[in-house]
């Protein structure tokens, strides 16, 4: 059995560190990337609260395809360079957005995201996929995320 559970109370910072902890342990030694990014998806939503969708698109063939994610089903295929997770896959930079109503182009793939965070995932110089958190909460995500997610992000290129 597996229990990666949170501290409850914890700041940010020390629910990132256990979420690396725990990613390792569940990806390290495992070779297939799609049983990896589902336990990985699995994990951010366990250590991440207050989201209403967590997972991963992978470039595929030059565009971003809907990969292992927990929340409602979503968009499939996301043009590089279009919406939150195109613009984080093109510029190879984090999106913290705080109202995704006043991002341009904005793929609003559940009605109830309100903000979100997009990390790329970065192998040998070029996006792989990205990992993109989404909450119901206006502004719910700070640099804490967005550092945090960057740390997993570089944890698990190698992994998926
Ligand atoms: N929010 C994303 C689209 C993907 S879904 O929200 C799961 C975007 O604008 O890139």
């Amino acid at each position: 059995m597996y229990d990666f559970a949170p501290d409850t109370g914890s700041s940010p910072e020390e629910r990132y560190r256990q979420l690396g902890e725990a990613a390792s342990a569940l990806i390290e030694g495992e070779s297939d990337a799609v049983a990896n990014m589902a336990n990985l998806a699995a994990l951010l939503w366990e250590f991440i609260p207050r989201m209403n969708w967590a997972g991963f698109y992978r470039m595929v063939d030059g565009e971003l395809v809907l990969g292992p994610f927990v929340g409602r089903p979503a968009c499939i295929r996301i043009p590089v360079g279009q919406g939150v997770c195109g613009a984080a896959a093109a510029t190879g930079e984090t999106q913290l957005v705080p109202d995704v109503h006043a991002f341009p182009g904005h793929i609003a793939c559940d009605a109830v995201t309100r903000s979100e965070v997009v990390v790329p995932v970065i192998r040998d110089g070029k996006v792989i996929a990205v990992i993109d958190c989404d909450s119901p909460e206006d502004a719910r995500f700070e640099d804490a995320d967005a550092r945090g997610l960057e740390a997993l992000a570089e944890r698990i290129a190698p992994h998926i």
